[in-house]
Formats: C-alpha cells, structure tokens, sequence
C-alpha cells in the first residue's frame, strides 16, 4: 500500500514510518519540519535501508497540499501533523486551531480530490478531559480543558460528521495515552525544542545532567504515592497500531475510534525510579504545587482495540526507560541537524540520500 504520513518526521511519525516501510509498504511523508527535523527520516531510510518521498509541505497551504496528494495519490493517509504544546494552546490558541483544525480542513479536501478516503488520525486521551471514571473507555463522554485538547475534540467530530455525509470514507481515531521510549537502535526518538513539557524527556535530561532537578507536580493526589499516574505507552507500540489500524480499515468503511494505551499506570515517583534504576544516575526531585489543569490518574481500558485490531502493547515501563536511555545517551543534544532547515528542496533530497 502506499501511505502518506503527514507529520512523518516527527516523534511518533518517524517510528511509524520505519514500521511501514518495514512491512513493505511505499510511504510519502509531508512535513513542514516546524518541530522536526529531516534528520529523523534519514536515520529511518538508514535504518530500513529504504527509501522515501519527502514533501517539505505546510497543511496550511491550500494548493499545495492539494497538488502533493493528486501527484502522491495514495491509498492510504495517516495524519501525525500538529501542534501538541497544550500551554502554548492556552497563549495561543487561534494558532492552535489554524495549524490543527484548518490544517486538517485542508489535508481532507486533498484526500477528497485525490479519491483517497482511509485516514488514520491522531488524537489523544486529552478528549476525555477531566472524567475521573477510571479505566477510559471509548464511550466516556468526551470534553476540553485547553484549546489544544478542543483541536482533536473538534477534528473527531468533523471526521464523524464526514463519514456519516459520505459512506466511502474509512477513518480511524487513535486515542493515544503517554508516548514515551524510542526505537531500540537509539537512532531515532522525542526531540523536544526546548523545555519539555512532559515528564519523561524531563527526567531524561536530568539523568544527562542537562537539567538540575525534576519538579514533581503534586505530592498530595488520591494516588498511591500521592503523585500522578499516567498510562504510558512504548512509541513502538503505538506505531504497531497504527499498522493494525490501517489493516482494519482496508475492509471496513465508517468511522472507528480505538484508545491505545497499555491498561496500567505509573507514577512520577515510579517513573523516576525506573530513570535512576536504568541509567545509573542521579535523578534529584522537589514535590511543587500540582499544575493546573493535571488530573489525578488516567489510564486505559484498551479491550475494543485488542479485540477488534488483535492489537495490544508488549512493552513495559523498564523497556520504555531503557529505549528512551539509550536515544538520550547517544543523542544528547537531540538531532542537532537544525542546518537542514536551510537547505534548498533539492539540496535536502540528495542529503536525504546519504546514509
Ligand atoms: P511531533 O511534534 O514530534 O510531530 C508532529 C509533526 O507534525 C512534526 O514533524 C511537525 O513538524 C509536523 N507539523 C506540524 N504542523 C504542521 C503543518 N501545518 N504542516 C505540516 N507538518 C506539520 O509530535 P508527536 O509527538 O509525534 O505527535 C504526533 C501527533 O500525535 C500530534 O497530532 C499530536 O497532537 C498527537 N498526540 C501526541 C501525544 C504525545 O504525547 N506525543 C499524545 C497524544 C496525541
Ligand atoms: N509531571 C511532573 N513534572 C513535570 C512534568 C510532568 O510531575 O515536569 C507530571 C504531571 O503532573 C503528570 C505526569 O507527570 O502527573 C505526566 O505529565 P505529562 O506532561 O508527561 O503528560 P500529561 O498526561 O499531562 O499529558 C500528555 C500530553 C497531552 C495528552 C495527554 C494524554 O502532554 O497532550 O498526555 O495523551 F493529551
């Protein structure tokens, strides 16, 4: 099948993209690299000896975006591009809905012109808002606390509103819980620009020592250690089910929503832990105030996508820490390929080229 990734360059893209072209699939990625970095899908071709179409293209190009997918023509879209920042969506919030919301807009009109009608979308456990009915499931009512979170509110709904105005269309809704971990190789994984807003890359680069101390937001929860709990899940889980996802759609129309989580849930605490244990290093933390907005606990019941995708997360919190160690140790700047961005289209091709 050939599939176009948009976002592909991303964190959760890259190792998607690997997977598909692993499984012998054609894959285009678009990417405007406003958080990514080319990098990414070099290391990816490298790492599958393959090759892919790189279209360095903003979704909020109209035209663009509609001459790439008539040219591209695929069978398949899976739709990773956004914005994810969600105290950059409180600041600025119409940015958030231009970027996640018109972008969408557009890649759908694309897809319409190019006859392609399978889309795998993004969204996350954010749109179960503050709902405190523990496991999630798919049918908990959703709601937003922040504009970021109203984006893939939003975006399910059109996508429902969609199928049920045009019975050809195929659409899955992925439901992520936390992504953490990265490709066991170490080549390729989260990049955060600046201050990372989650925890685990937070607590990465203080086990790197480029970061003093981990704040720990809130000692006082209704939790076992007081801390959060989040349902993490291993990025190469996640990327797996997109593959299931897409296998799923290829004979079935409507729209479908899976959660992909693992069930369980660590807390900071444990999460530290396991950083410390791991790595062998020091991990100082302070117990501040809890951050507006956090709920106590959220983790998954992810039963539906293990029965209808036979989809299910192998990996444990250990590996995930020992995955996201090994991408940190060897990469401890990240990237660091922000010289990429200045290449011509052309030059960026024949660089792509070198492994
Ligand atoms: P990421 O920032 O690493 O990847 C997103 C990619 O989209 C980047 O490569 C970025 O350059 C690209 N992009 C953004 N706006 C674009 C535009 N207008 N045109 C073209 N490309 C654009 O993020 P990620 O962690 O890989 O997340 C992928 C998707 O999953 C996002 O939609 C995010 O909201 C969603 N999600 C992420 C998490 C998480 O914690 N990582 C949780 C739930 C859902
Ligand atoms: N935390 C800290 N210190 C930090 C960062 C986080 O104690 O420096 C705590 C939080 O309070 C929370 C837990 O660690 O208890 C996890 O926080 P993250 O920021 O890593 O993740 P969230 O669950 O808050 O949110 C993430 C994404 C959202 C997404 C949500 C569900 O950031 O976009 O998962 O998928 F919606």
């Amino acid at each position: 099948m050939h599939v176009l990734v948009t976002g592909g360059a991303g964190y959760i893209g890259s190792h998607t993209v690997l997977q598909l072209l692993n499984e012998g699939h054609r894959v285009s990625v678009l990417d405007n690299f406003s958080n990514s970095s080319p990098e990414s899908i070099r290391r990816v071709m490298g790492l599958s000896n393959l090759s892919v179409d790189v279209y360095r293209v903003d979704l909020l190009d109209e035209k663009l975006v509609n001459n790439t997918l008539t040219s591209v023509k695929p069978d398949a879209v899976i739709h990773f591009a956004g914005l994810k920042a969600v105290g950059e969506s409180v600041t600025e919030p119409l940015k958030y809905y231009r970027n996640n919301v018109t972008g969408t807009l557009n890649l759908l009109d694309g897809m319409e012109v190019a006859g392609c009608r399978t889309l795998v979308f993004s969204s996350s456990a954010t749109v179960y808002g503050e709902s405190i009915a523990l496991p999630l499931v798919e049918e908990t009512p959703r709601s937003a606390t922040n504009p970021y979170g109203r984006t893939k509110l939003h975006i399910e709904e059109m996508l429902e509103e969609l199928g049920a105005s045009d019975s050809r269309w195929s659409i899955a809704n992925l439901r992520y819980f936390n992504p953490v971990g990265a490709h066991e190789s170490g080549q390729i994984g989260e990049d955060p620009q600046g201050v990372p807003n989650n925890l685990m890359p937070y607590v990465a680069q203080v086990a790197i020592g480029r970061r003093d101390k981990v704040s720990v937001y809130g000692g006082d929860y209704q939790t076992p250690d007081g801390t959060g709990v989040r349902d993490y899940i291993h990025v190469e889980d996640l990327a797996a089910g997109h593959l299931a996802a897409l296998d799923y759609l290829q004979t079935t129309t409507g729209v479908h929503v899976w959660n992909l989580g693992t069930g369980a849930g660590s807390s900071v605490l444990e999460v530290i832990e396991a950083f410390k244990r791991v790595s062998g290093q020091p991990v100082p933390f302070e117990i501040v105030a809890r951050r507006t907005g956090d709920v106590a606990e959220s983790y998954a019941n992810a039963e539906k996508a293990r029965l209808e995708l036979g989809w299910k997360a192998e990996r444990g919190l250990e590996q995930m820490v020992q995955d996201m160690w090994r991408w940190q140790k060897d990469n401890p700047m990240g990237f660091e390929a922000d010289h990429l961005l200045e290449l011509s289209d052309e030059e960026l091709a024949a660089y792509l080229q070198q492994r």
